[in-house]
């Protein structure tokens, strides 16, 4: 059989029914987790609690892409075949973290740019050997104390379209992820217009740099309140902003726009999915690439414990079919 191409890939990864899971947390941040369940990060423990939940029966339902930490590409499951190999035989696509984090940016203080560019080439061939199909690169937008500056909304696009162009060079399929953070006290309002001049600016790159759009997948924040302003928005009015604000900048000829979940609870993160796609008909496939909104019930389920695999297994699987419903608008909160 011939391989896929990118198109083919990028259409795949937001089939209907089915998104992406985010399983590629840094070593900091998966210590982070699983120091909330208060068990030990090491090598053993990571590629269980990841084997467990790509091992998880049906998951191959919903669940269409997984991204990958650079460890976790090279790692062999438990039982002896390589993590890459499990998802590659159940028909989900292998992707891969390649940015090197977000470091503060020069001559502004408390704002980042993602770092990764160096070298970049020749990672990319080499996940590509290693079975990566797609890949994600992460630019972190703030909002509050005057931030966030053009200066760095344009840097951080003009990053993430020289990521992307190579990517596509080397065979992979980019995820282009501009996140407007949720945390601060900014109104839904604040966040539209910082989304909006965000996504013109790296769409604005990505032309420029001469990025194939049907060959790529946006991975957006949804357009929400901050995380501490008072008055916060209901999921229709979410769902509204949000689309209105894709209509604006996003061409059509963009396969899909895949959300992160960016903090918000699973339930809350499945519910604005839903309403999105109950909208009036968008151009772009509306799903999902997932971290926490996905794994936090199974997380919680787990506690470290191998006894608590299957109840692990069954709380990811549950999610990941509230979320697959809402892939087609037909979730509602009594599905919980
Ligand atoms: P969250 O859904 O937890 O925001 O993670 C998605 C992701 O990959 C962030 O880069």
């Amino acid at each position: 059989m011939t391989e896929m191409g990118m198109e083919e890939v990028a259409e795949a990864l937001v089939a209907k029914g089915k998104g992406i899971l985010a399983a590629d947390e840094s070593t900091g941040t998966i210590k982070k987790r699983l120091d909330s369940i208060n068990t030990e990060s090491t090598e053993e423990t990571r590629r269980d609690y990841r084997e467990l939940l790509f091992t998880a029966e049906g998951i191959e339902n919903y669940i269409s892409g997984v991204i990958l930490y650079d460890e976790t590409i090279r790692q062999k499951s438990v039982s002896g075949p390589k993590l890459v190999d499990i998802l590659n035989d159940n028909g989900i696509f292998p992707g891969i973290k390649v940015d090197m984090g977000a470091k503060p940016l020069a001559f502004s203080e408390g704002e980042l740019v993602t770092e990764g560019l160096d070298g970049l080439r020749d990672r990319l061939n080499k996940y590509r050997e290693l079975g990566a199909r797609f890949a994600k690169w992460r630019a972190v937008i703030s909002i509050g104390n005057g931030a966030p500056s053009q200066y760095c909304i344009d840097v951080n696009a003009h990053a993430l379209a020289r990521y992307a162009a190579l990517c596509q060079e080397a065979g992979l399929v980019p995820i282009v992820e501009p996140e407007v953070l949720m945390d601060g006290d900014h109104s839904i309002d604040e966040c539209y217009a910082v989304t909006e001049t965000a996504l013109k600016s790296v769409f604005d790159e990505l032309y420029k740099q001469r990025v194939v759009l049907e060959q790529m997948l946006l991975k957006p924040n949804m357009v929400l309140s901050g995380s501490d302003c008072p008055k916060q928005a209901d999921i229709e009015e979410v769902a509204s902003k949000t689309i209105y604000c894709f209509e604006q900048t996003v061409p059509a000829s963009v396969p899909g726009i895949v959300f992160l979940s960016g903090g918000q609870s699973a339930q809350t993160a499945t519910a604005h999915l839903n309403a999105m796609n109950n909208l009036d008909k968008h151009p772009w496939e509306i799903s999902f690439s997932f971290g926490r909104a996905l794994q936090s019930d199974a997380l919680t389920a787990w506690q470290g414990q191998s006894d608590n695999k299957d109840a692990a297994q069954a709380a990811f699987i549950k999610r990941a079919g509230l979320v697959g419903a809402a892939r087609d608008g037909s979730y509602s909160a009594d599905m919980e």
